[in-house]
């Protein structure tokens, strides 16, 4: 084992216990696993030798402490007479730096146990060996490689059943590096071998920027190409033949008990007629406008929503594309929605996807799969005035998912505004940097996981910096999230480069 000593362990008011231990860092500039010329770092990992085995612990709390400068009163009179005070005293060679830490458990023969006795006074704590500490973390050397342990050079790969068995949910403030995290989860899942498990992918594309992905020929030395499909929005349809009144009623919430029955009683009839030939949304129409027996009424407001729903262009003969074909192992769709602008046609075409994803999964027609739903707020909002047609599917597919693996990927700016349903259900939650209070206190309540300590520094993480929790790590880790390999698509040009592109086009016309 090759721990690298970081300092002591010393006697305070409330340790050396097996709740926390103090230590007195040693050399300051010992630093072979950790980053930088700093000794220790908050949030970074500790061990110690004692008599149960090996404890880890994660640093909570740095302290510094000069002798030369608790006296507040010779302090104020040596700043006044001018003199620097480095010039009079050792300062330096009094300054100690005091690390508190949380024992998290004890590391014994590959399995982790409860620490139930304290590490001793003058006990020596180390850097961990990276090995080790990777096991103790819970991380799969087969998994999804997200990036690096923050503070420790060790890869943070998690378990791909630990992750995608329940669902996960990437929320952060806009700009943080969601749809950067989501790239690299499904570069991962790109890139998997047969031997590993691969599952199918859905991206659910609101902004149109996950293009780049689909230009990538190799990725981590997998051939790739191929592999993602791309399908616009306005191509999607709605198999029509496949709906019943109720799905009708579904879209249309005003529509009432008699107009469900009649709607029910013209597509019986319709069907047979057409004895299994398929028919789309304006042969149903035709049928209603002919109708002999129905009552002008219900005719008149049934039209009224059918041929809303006609304006969206969506309900055609067959389902388009074939997602039975598309959805194969190691294969990816993205559904890019850039071109949609109704927010009800984007929720219509999420719901009716992913009720077929589901029916095809529980019959086992396609293999595992993780749909990726960018913008989730839009599709399960947590507010029952904000109707969302695809509200209940996510929600069923939340809750009964697992048994079907099939898992979401739930990505959203406004946590607030998520169903606590969909949110409480996910297995695993990635956090970039959020600072929004209201968002903070929603996933306090969310999540039983998270202390008050570790909400604090989900306000100060950088861009690219995460906090992941729950089923795929053992304990809550921060980590750096990794380099793309394939391109960004060219989406998020500044403010000034776009007004200066703007004013040459209009000088070039
Ligand atoms: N891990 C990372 N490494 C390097 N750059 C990153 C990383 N994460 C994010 N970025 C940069 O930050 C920018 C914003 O990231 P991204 O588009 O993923 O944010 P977002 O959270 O999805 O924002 P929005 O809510 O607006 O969609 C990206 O253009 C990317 O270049
Ligand atoms: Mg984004």
């Amino acid at each position: 084992m090759n721990a690298e000593p970081l300092g002591t362990i010393v006697c305070t008011e409330d340790g050396p216990s097996t709740e926390q231990i103090s230590f007195v860092v040693g050399n300051r500039n010992a630093s072979t696993t950790t980053v930088g010329q700093i000794p220790v770092h908050v949030g970074q990992y500790v061990s110690v030798e004692t008599e149960e085995g090996l404890v880890m612990a994660h640093v909570e709390q740095v302290y510094k402490t000069n002798r030369y400068f608790s006296q507040v009163d010779a302090v104020h009179e040596f700043t006044r007479s001018g003199k620097p005070f480095g010039a009079i005293f050792p300062i330096d060679r009094w300054e100690y730096i005091l690390a508190k830490a949380k024992p998290l458990g004890i590391f014994e023969q590959d399995r982790i146990q409860r620490i139930t006795y304290p590490p001793s006074p003058g006990a020596i704590v180390s850097s961990p060996d990276p090995n080790i500490l990777s096991q103790f973390l819970g991380f799969s050397k087969d998994g999804i490689h997200l990036g690096h342990l923050l503070f420790h050079r060790i890869p943070a790969t998690f378990d791909l059943t630990k992750m995608f068995q329940k669902h996960v949910a990437l929320l952060a403030m806009s700009g943080a590096g969601k749809s950067y995290a989501a790239s690299v989860m499904i570069e991962e899942l790109l890139a998997r071998k047969t031997a590993q498990g691969r599952p199918a992918i859905l991206i659910i594309d609101v902004h149109g920027e996950y293009g780049g992905l689909a230009e990538a020929q190799e990725i981590k030395g997998a051939k790739v190409a191929d592999q993602l499909s791309v399908i616009r929005s306005p191509l999607v349809e709605i198999a029509t033949p496949y709906m019943n009144a109720k799905s009708f009623a579904a879209y249309s919430p005003d529509m009432g008990t008699i107009q469900v029955r009649e709607l029910s009683r013209i597509i019986r009839t319709l069907r047979s007629v057409r004895k299994g030939q398929p028919y789309d949304l304006g042969d149903l129409i035709t049928a209603l406008e002919k109708d002999p027996s129905i009552n002008t009424r219900t005719r008149e407001a049934l039209l009224g929503w059918l041929d809303n729903l006609q304006s969206y262009n969506l309900f055609g003969k067959t389902s388009t594309p074939e997602w039975q074909k598309l959805m194969k192992p190691g294969h990816g769709v993205i559904l890019d929605m850039s071109e949609t602008v109704s927010l009800q046609k984007k929720q219509i075409i999420v719901d009716a996807v992913l009720r077929h994803l589901f029916n095809l999964r529980r019959d086992g027609t396609i293999p595992p799969t993780v749909v990726f739903l960018e913008e989730s707020h839009q599709f399960c909002p947590e507010a029952r005035r904000a109707l969302a047609f695809s509200k209940g599917i996510v929600e069923t597919i939340a809750r009964e998912g697992r048994k079907y693996n099939l898992s979401l990927c739930i990505i959203s700016q406004r946590p607030v505004r998520l169903s606590t349903t969909v949110l409480s259900q996910c297995g695993t939650n990635i956090f970039l940097r959020i600072s929004n209070p209201y968002d903070l206190d929603h996933i306090r309540a969310t999540s039983e996981k998270i202390t008050k300590a570790t909400l604090t520094s989900i306000s100060s993480l950088s861009v690219g910096e995460a906090l992941v929790v729950g089923q795929a790590t053992r304990f809550p880790v921060f980590i750096q999230v990794r380099k793309r390999t394939t391109k960004e698509t060219a989406f998020h040009e500044d403010f000034e480069t776009v007004a200066k592109k703007f004013e040459k086009k209009e000088k070039a016309k």
